[in-house]
């Protein structure tokens, strides 16, 4: 009989040279259904951006990097004047499918600076290396998340309990994802972690993508509503908060899935480390504070009436539904990154983690 495929064997975010397609996860459609999406069109790329078909910053990223390229490689010109003006049009357009998350950006700038560092070469040739800078943003991702998972494994101790908010797992990135990769790691060495999962309303990625891919790899996982986080920590059975970021603010603010604030708000009451995971291309050090973060604010029906079997709140309700909140840089005990782990003060070193970046750099 043949095996299940586990989730873990599934490539989150992919391109397939032959068929010239972006390959995602319906992330949508999860836990119920694993689809594959193998998408050829800029419109179904920003759309699987913008209904978080594909989501979690690197993620995005990733799939931001892979549609470029594929823009790129449909552009009928020669001249890199007439190639570039087509290209920045594509690259406005996937960077206009979400606001928050800062890897989109940074994405799509590593992009354009290949396309303008190689002016003086065949249109053909920029479009060869913008195919092996996309794989090259997809394989790093890969190091990057297992380096921030080696990091945040000295964070905790066997047999502790961990809590979790959103999605920042497998499903968000290429692989291992930013705050679960501790958790996988820890896993494979035996490390027997308790995780509390919150579902994380209103569109449950805590419930429907963290507990599926933790339960699935067989971590002991246990899923909690969003207003159970006090309990749990207040239990004693939190050692340490691990989540992921959208954008890191140069004084260490961090912008992550609304509702991650009240978590670090409750762990500084109860004394529990609360960790930022967040790879480098999450810091974005020309934003100065969180108040400079544009935080996305989406539609009324994902809290009206999306999962229910009927609408549960009235017809005409006022409704506020931003996407993300921004926690203090001084309640966050650490920001977990693939070059070390940033303490405040984080204005001097977030630098320090830059500048080891570009140490790691020129060793090569
Ligand atoms: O709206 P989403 O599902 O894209 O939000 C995702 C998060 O908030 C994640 O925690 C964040 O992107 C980090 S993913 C490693």
């Amino acid at each position: 009989m043949e095996s299940k495929k586990l989730i873990m064997n599934y490539d989150t975010v992919a391109l397939d040279d032959e068929n010239s397609a972006l390959v995602i996860i319906d992330q949508t459609k999860l836990p119920g259904k694993m689809e594959i999406l193998r998408l050829t069109n800029q419109k179904d790329i920003w759309e699987a951006i913008y209904f978080l078909k594909v989501r979690g910053a690197p993620a995005i990223g990733v799939a931001a990097a892979i549609g470029v390229y594929l823009a790129a490689k449909e552009i009928q010109a020669d001249d890199f004047d007439d190639f570039y003006k087509l290209f920045d049009q594509a690259k406005d357009y996937l960077a206009s499918s979400r606001p928050t998350a800062v890897n989109l950006f940074w994405a799509l700038n590593r992009m354009d600076s290949v396309v303008k560092a190689n002016r003086g070469k065949s249109v053909s040739e920029i479009k060869e290396l913008l195919h092996n800078e996309a794989i090259a943003i997809r394989k790093e991702d890969i190091w990057v998340c297992k380096q921030i998972g080696e990091f945040g494994l000295t964070l905790v101790k066997p047999g502790d309990g961990i809590l979790t908010h959103c999605n920042a797992g497998q499903l968000a990135t290429v692989k291992y994802g930013t705050a679960t990769a501790p958790m996988y790691l820890g896993h494979e060495r035996g490390y027997n972690f308790k995780i509390f999962a919150d579902e994380t309303r209103p569109l449950l990625q805590g419930a429907r993508l963290t507990a599926f891919e933790l339960f699935e790899s067989g971590l002991d996982v246990t899923l909690i509503c969003d207003n159970m986080s006090a309990t749990v920590m207040k239990n004693g059975w939190v050692k340490a908060i691990f989540v992921g970021c959208d954008r890191v603010a140069a004084n260490g603010d961090a912008a992550n899935k609304i509702g991650t604030s009240v978590v670090a708000i409750v762990a500084k009451r109860y004394n529990i480390p609360f960790y930022i995971c967040a790879p480098t291309s999450t810091i974005d050090m020309s934003t100065k504070t969180g108040a400079d973060i544009k935080i996305e604010q989406r539609p009324a029906e994902e809290v009206t009436e999306m999962w229910y079997k009927e609408r549960m709140s009235p017809e005409g309700i006022k409704v506020f539904n931003p996407a993300f909140d921004v926690t203090d840089n001084d309640l966050i005990s650490g920001i977990v990154t693939e070059y070390g782990i940033a303490r405040a003060p984080y204005t001097e070193t977030l630098k320090d983690i830059f500048q080891k970046k570009e140490k790691f750099k020129d060793s090569f």
